[in-house]
């Protein structure tokens, strides 16, 4: 097993490059999957969750390659056998995104329920409930969803998400690009990665259109054509960063990011006292954490985009047990979230649960170094992010969470300063 060993206390200070978003390259290395001919995705994160589902497209039958720098060339011609190991199934949620567009090429699967991890129970059935919608047939057995769509192929529907669902609103978008007539997706998601996806597709000659705020409308066409595509920044990571900007008292440039993905966040920045410069144009956030002054406590509540992601609420939380006052943090999507927060406390964070979803960070205190070990990938980063911050050494375990989802994490904190190096224990 790997560790990080973690000397924090180190100012940050200098440029990072912020990777493709992991959570949209995943939905579109599956749109891949709704044409025959050749499609490339440009900045491709070096992350293992695209390595796992680069290897699930290869045994079912498709060309995933990877070109040097960050591309990705898929090319899906015929299905040798339309499956994915529980295996996989249970490490990546995400390969559940190859549901709609193999029943809209292909017209059968058989996956795994993905079940859930740590951070709640993450059913599936709004996925499902959209695909039987559209005519597919899926029966349940064994853990696994036999899944097939009728011999004339999906058809268009009316699709209502009882609540807001990322790749649920993703899996209906992908299986209406190629079925017969128009679907309406309604209380759809408007995360930036939804979009993101929804242009890939529209470049490949789906029609696609947002006709209001939460509807989601599409006709579906014959076929779809390849295409070249470039994979948006990775909001999460920037993120990440940022907070280790802050919390090190470091000036940091990240670079590849929309500001605009990062509203709800930087809207905190503000509430909190936190001095940053964003610039559109030059697709950067400048993060001043050296300026020096002294942060404000916040209440913060997690929320579907484009309020604040529940993505982004384990790492603020190191955040704020260094604002002065009592912050709270309210997780509103997932039941089961908070557990990095103990790990905070054995650094030193002064942090009470006020109940599952709920807690109060009063800060600031002074974190030190610890042992402790990631469950998450979220929650992964958030020690990183507290190890740097605190005085002393901290050894973290798990650090396979971690690669699941940030590109070469220690040599871009190495690069900006932050003593960090990878063991084998
Ligand atoms: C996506 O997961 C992201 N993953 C998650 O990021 C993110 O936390 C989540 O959206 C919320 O923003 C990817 O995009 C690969 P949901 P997703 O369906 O789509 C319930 C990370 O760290 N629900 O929006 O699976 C569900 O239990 C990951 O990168 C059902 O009840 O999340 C949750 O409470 C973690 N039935 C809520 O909806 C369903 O069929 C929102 O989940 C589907 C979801």
């Amino acid at each position: 097993m790997q560790k990080f060993v973690i000397t924090g206390g180190v100012p940050l200070s200098g440029e990072v490059r912020i990777a493709g978003a992991k959570n949209a390259v995943l939905k579109q290395m599956a749109a891949a999957v709704l044409t025959d001919e050749l499609c490339t995705l440009r900045n491709v994160p070096k992350i293992s969750d695209v390595a796992i589902l680069r290897e699930v497209m290869g045994d079912i039958g498709f060309e995933v390659r990877r070109l040097n720098g960050d591309g990705l060339e898929l090319h899906a011609g015929e299905v040798s056998w339309p499956f994915v190991p529980l295996e996989v199934g249970m490490k990546l949620r995400a390969s559940f995104i190859l549901l709609g567009p193999m029943l809209a090429r292909f017209g059968r699967l058989i996956l795994p329920n993905p079940g859930g991890d740590r951070i709640g129970r993450r059913p599936v059935d709004f996925h499902v409930a959209a695909m039987e919608a559209m005519g597919a047939t899926i029966d349940y057995r064994n853990g696994y969803y036999f899944a097939s769509a009728p011999p004339d192929g999906l058809r268009g529907a009316h699709i209502e998400f009882p609540t807001i669902t990322v790749m649920g609103t993703e899996n209906a978008i992908l299986a209406a690009t190629l079925a017969r007539g128009t679907t309406v997706i309604d209380n759809a998601a408007l995360e930036p990665e939804v979009d993101d996806l929804i242009a890939m597709l529209c470049a490949m000659g789906a029609q696609i259109q947002r006709t209001a705020e939460r509807r989601i409308e599409v006709q579906g066409v014959a076929r779809l054509r390849g295409t070249e595509h470039r994979v948006i920044g990775d909001r999460l990571e920037a993120e990440t960063f940022a907070i280790a900007a802050a919390t090190t008292r470091g000036d940091v440039t990240l670079n590849g990011i929309d500001p605009g993905h990062l509203g709800a966040f930087l809207e905190i920045c503000d509430r909190l006292g936190l001095s940053y410069h964003a610039d559109a144009a030059a697709a950067t956030v400048v993060i001043r954490g050296a300026a020096g002054d002294e942060l404000r406590a916040v209440d913060v509540r997690t929320d579907v985009y484009p309020g604040f992601a529940t993505d982004f609420q384990a790492p603020l939380s190191v955040l704020l047990t260094q604002a002065a006052g009592a912050s709270t943090i309210h997780e509103t999507i997932f039941e089961d979230r908070l557990d990095h927060l103990r790990h905070l406390v054995k650094m030193g964070a002064d942090i009470e649960l006020l109940d599952e979803r709920r807690a109060r960070i009063t800060g600031p205190t002074q974190l030190h170094g610890a042992e402790v070990g990631i469950a998450d990938l979220r929650a992964g980063a958030t020690l990183i992010l507290a190890a740097l911050a605190a005085t002393g050494t901290s050894v973290i375990s798990g650090i396979e969470h971690v690669d699941r989802g940030y590109e070469q994490i220690e040599a871009k904190l190495v690069a900006l300063g932050a003593q960090i190096n990878r063991i084998e224990a």
